[in-house]
């Protein structure tokens, strides 16, 4: 039986170069027999979190938004995560971080996510412009020890919208997504 995969693309911008990787690595990932969900951020109301820890005891955020109808009804129940970001300021956007901070209640939960896998897009090409953002990310995941990072594609040198059609990137992220066993 394939995995439940969730893919999360957290850029807001429509034509988005880190989405259009999502969706090839959907494509592989559904390809090789797995259940695979892809949502977007665009629209969504998310919250920063207020820092106040009651998901501690109560496995749930005082916050009842978008990001709690993610975090308790699709993340916790994945065993795979994808997210796609663009890069901004060398780091995951800060709608990715305030969805990785909102994800807390997760912390005190029996979560079912082992492999995490990071998509990114920058106007740079260099290894330098995405390894901040896998670096906050393994930040994050070194939190559930159960998981661990399994890969990262990179789109690089692509600024203006659908900029990402057509390049290596996409075949990449359609094979990462297709290689999940
Ligand atoms: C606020 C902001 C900050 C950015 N910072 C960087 C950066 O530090 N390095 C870089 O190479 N590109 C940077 N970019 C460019 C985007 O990463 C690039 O356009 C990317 O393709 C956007 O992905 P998206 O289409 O999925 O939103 C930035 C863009 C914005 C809007």
């Amino acid at each position: 039986m394939g995995k439940k995969i969730l893919i999360v693309s957290t850029s807001l911008r429509k034509g988005s170069n880190s989405d259009a990787l999502a969706e090839e690595f959907a494509k592989g990932a559904k390809q090789a027999g797995h259940e695979v969900e892809k949502v977007s951020l665009i629209g969504k109301n998310i919250q920063f979190c207020h820092g106040c820890l009651v998901c501690q005891e109560t496995k749930r955020c005082v916050i009842h938004d978008d990001a709690d109808k993610l975090v308790q009804e699709k993340m916790l129940y994945a065993d795979v995560l994808v997210f796609a970001t663009p890069i901004y300021y060398y780091e995951m956007c800060g709608q990715m971080k305030t969805l990785l901070d909102r994800a807390n209640p997760l912390y005190s939960c029996d979560y079912a996510f082992r492999e995490v896998y990071l998509i990114a897009t920058a106007a740079e090409g260099s290894d330098e412009v995405w390894s901040r953002a896998a670096s906050g990310l393994e930040g994050w995941i070194a939190c559930f020890p159960k998981a661990h990072l399994s890969g990262v594609v990179f789109g690089g040198n692509v600024t203006g919208v659908n900029g990402i059609q057509g390049s290596l990137a996409m075949e990449k992220a359609f094979e990462m997504g297709k290689g999940i066993v």
